[in-house]
């Protein structure tokens, strides 16, 4: 069948190191023909022929050649990794060389002089939206680089959440409140509920209406800090594991990608926020969910908690990635007497 085949090949991935290496994730991205698509032709709508334009993160520099096409001036491709040298031979190939800037670093790191430019383009997008550092880089970049009236590619950003129940998942998460082959592996339940997962969600079952989150307009925001809270009614009975959320983005006028659960269409997971012990619940039944989120200095805090209102009682969760939940690192050296028996 032409769809095992193609699960097949995502599964080879090559073993190789330095900048093939790099270039495997960005497969992912390069295949990505909706992703793709949408970018091309937000460019080609905003990018005017003459432009200066600053490509944040360029990875293979699809972004760059998007805006030469569309009659740039001259691109200033940013990237912190070797990719920068696949981009680098992609514009050789296509003649565009003397059109190009290619800068190996951290673009909040940059030293922009003589002039801004005209558009910035930023594919600083993870699965949730934040999870690649966009909300600490943007403000910084945007004021450095980008001309008065300039324009910002995405523009804006949502994340949403839902109540969902997922067999498989509940699954998964339950290998750790299980007793396998006669062991208790429930000690290791708060490790695993103190975590985000991905997952492409096919057939899960939205528990209730989904909600908005957080919104953030790329020209205007200054914040690195999230602190949002939203309420759910159940609409359905289930077995609620936890919540799901995404994000949608504005490239431009008219044209947005989202990885909404069930429909998505691009190469984005969706993010699972665990909530522990898996909740029975019913239509009418109330949640709310509290999301805390703090980056600074590419080091992200995560936390999320809330409470489950049910006809059989009230139950609260709380829920990080903080520090304190990961595995202690041994660096000390032991000595192991063995008891010898007679
Ligand atoms: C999701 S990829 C997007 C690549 C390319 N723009 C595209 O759309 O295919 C993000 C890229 O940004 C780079 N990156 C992440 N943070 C960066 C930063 N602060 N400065 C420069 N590059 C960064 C990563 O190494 C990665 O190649």
């Amino acid at each position: 069948m032409m769809s095992d085949a193609i699960e097949y090949l995502m599964d080879m991935w090559p073993l190789s190191t330095g900048t093939e290496d790099h270039l495997t994730s960005h497969h992912l991205l390069l295949r990505d023909s909706v992703r793709n698509e949408a970018f091309q032709e937000a460019i080609r709508r905003i990018v005017k022929p003459g432009d200066l334009v600053l490509d944040v993160g360029a990875g293979t520099g699809i972004l760059s050649a998007f805006a030469i096409q569309a009659g740039a001036q001259h691109v200033y491709l940013v990237e912190s990794e070797d990719t920068l040298s696949c981009a680098r031979q992609i514009f050789e190939r296509a003649g565009w060389l003397e059109r190009a800037t290619f800068i190996r670093g951290m673009a909040d790191r940059v030293t922009f002089q003589g002039g801004k430019v005209d558009a910035i383009l930023i594919e600083l997008i993870g699965n949730f939206g934040i999870d690649e550092n966009i909300l600490d880089v943007i403000p910084t970049i945007r004021k450095k680089a980008l001309k008065k009236g300039g324009k910002i590619i995405p523009s804006r950003l949502r994340l949403f959440v839902v109540p969902i129940m997922e067999e498989s998942l509940e699954r998964e998460l339950g290998v750790y409140r299980s007793v396998r082959h006669g062991i208790d592996f429930s000690p290791l339940a708060p490790l695993a509920d103190n975590n985000v997962y991905l997952l492409n969600f096919r057939n899960a079952r939205l528990l209730a209406e989904p909600q908005r989150l957080a919104e953030f307009d790329f020209l205007t925001c200054e914040g690195d800090t999230i602190e949002s809270r939203v309420n759910f009614s159940i609409k359905q009975r289930g077995r609620m594991i936890g919540f799901v959320g995404w994000f949608e983005i504005d490239l431009c006028e008219g044209i947005s990608l989202s990885n909404l659960p069930n429909v998505n269409r691009t190469h984005w997971d969706q993010i699972i926020f665990p909530i522990g012990e898996t909740q029975a619940v019913e239509k009418g039944d109330r949640v709310s969910f509290r999301f805390r989120y703090r980056t600074t200095a590419g080091e992200e805090e995560w936390a999320w908690s809330g409470t489950i209102q049910t006809r059989a009682g009230n139950r609260r969760f709380d829920l990080c990635n903080g520090d304190r939940f990961l595995l202690p690192k041994v660096r000390t050296r032991h000595t192991i007497e063995l008891r010898i028996a007679n």
